[in-house]
């Protein structure tokens, strides 16, 4: 036994990625890919210094508070904290992390697929070949929208959006966005401000969402401002579900008042979402996959080691969050 510092895995990791932590660290691993409760997570957490979890582990404040003294560092294996009680986590001294830049090209992907499942009813498509129920072409046949040349609009032009962005003008979109403060004009790229969400929602034809998930940004595509989205308007989300009242949504894509939805993210997911969400032909739906590529979850998982590399040499991590 050596006296590297422990790490409890709460997820099967990549090879690569087990097989590097295990150079500089003691991991714990999860073979089986088990998805702990929170009584199990706090059990094995007691012979942990650090812990490198996913999304799917959640560390509210009254878990943050029963996590053993020696867990120095939560380094998540994800960009979104929004599991982490980040507040309660700097009260208890805990350094927290993430992994942002490198998932960006693979949710981009995402992104674009879903605005062209949505837009070009992809679903409903591979249902009628899938099941047999191809019967006829015709010119009115599965006729959908096409998102060349039109506006896309990002709500939350940060890393993964202005990747969205870049691979966007490759189909002659004028790109709009809304953040707090507009970027500098080489982040910008030439895309268009707007100082409120209501103003970009009312001035796009495809809304791409990459906000994080917070108590800022909790339910903020509500009714109005879904309201405020012309009858054509295809919405698309990569970030979290909780961005979204999904009453609100599944309303507007019921009455047509919005045309399509694709999603990747989804409040109560996996099991617990919105269940209209399933019945309504005009969605496009993915089980939270922006960042499933091989590249992308190796290199999450060595942002992450270097992260507890840093905290455990006592320097500060790159990507820390709180
Ligand atoms: C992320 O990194 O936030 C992805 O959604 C996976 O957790």
């Amino acid at each position: 036994m050596s006296n590297k510092p422990v790490v409890l895995l709460t997820r099967r990791l990549p090879d690569a990625v087990e097989n590097k932590l295990a150079q500089d660290f003691t991991p714990i691993l999860n073979p089986h890919d088990r998805l702990y409760g929170t009584e199990e997570l706090l059990r094995l957490a007691a012979d942990a210094d650090a812990i490198l979890p996913c999304h799917t582990e959640k560390f509210p404040a009254a878990t943050i508070a029963r996590l053993p003294g020696r867990i120095k560092a939560i380094a998540n294996f994800s960009v979104g904290v929004d599991h982490v009680d980040l507040e309660a986590a700097k009260q208890k001294q805990l350094i927290v992390t993430n992994t942002p830049d490198v998932l960006s090209d693979a949710t981009a992907e995402i992104a674009i697929l879903l605005m062209l499942g949505a837009a070009r009813r992809a679903s409903e498509g591979e249902r009628l070949v899938r099941n047999q129920q191809w019967k006829d072409w015709s010119p009115a046949f599965m006729v959908g929208r096409q998102i060349t040349g039109k506006r896309l609009g990002i709500l939350g032009l940060g890393r993964v959006g202005q990747v969205v962005a870049r691979r966007a003008r490759g189909f002659d979109m004028t790109i709009h966005y809304h953040n707090r403060k507009p970027l500098d004009p080489d982040n910008a790229a030439g895309a268009i401000y707007h100082d409120s969400v209501e103003e970009l929602l009312a001035n796009i034809d495809v809304l791409s969402i990459h906000c994080p998930a917070s108590d800022a940004t909790r339910g903020l595509l509500n009714r109005k401002r879904i309201a405020a989205m012309h009858r054509d308007t295809i919405l698309v989300n990569t970030s979290r579900g909780g961005v979204i009242d999904d009453d609100a949504l599944v309303a507007a894509l019921q009455t047509g008042d919005i045309a399509a939805a694709g999603l990747d993210v989804f409040n109560g997911e996996p099991d617990r979402i919105h269940p209209a969400y399933r019945k309504l032909e005009n969605t496009f739906l993915l089980p939270h996959i922006g960042s499933a590529t091989e590249e992308t979850r190796n290199a999450m998982g060595y942002r992450a080691i270097d992260n507890l590399v840093a905290i455990f040499n006592g320097e500060e991590p790159r990507d820390r969050v709180a």
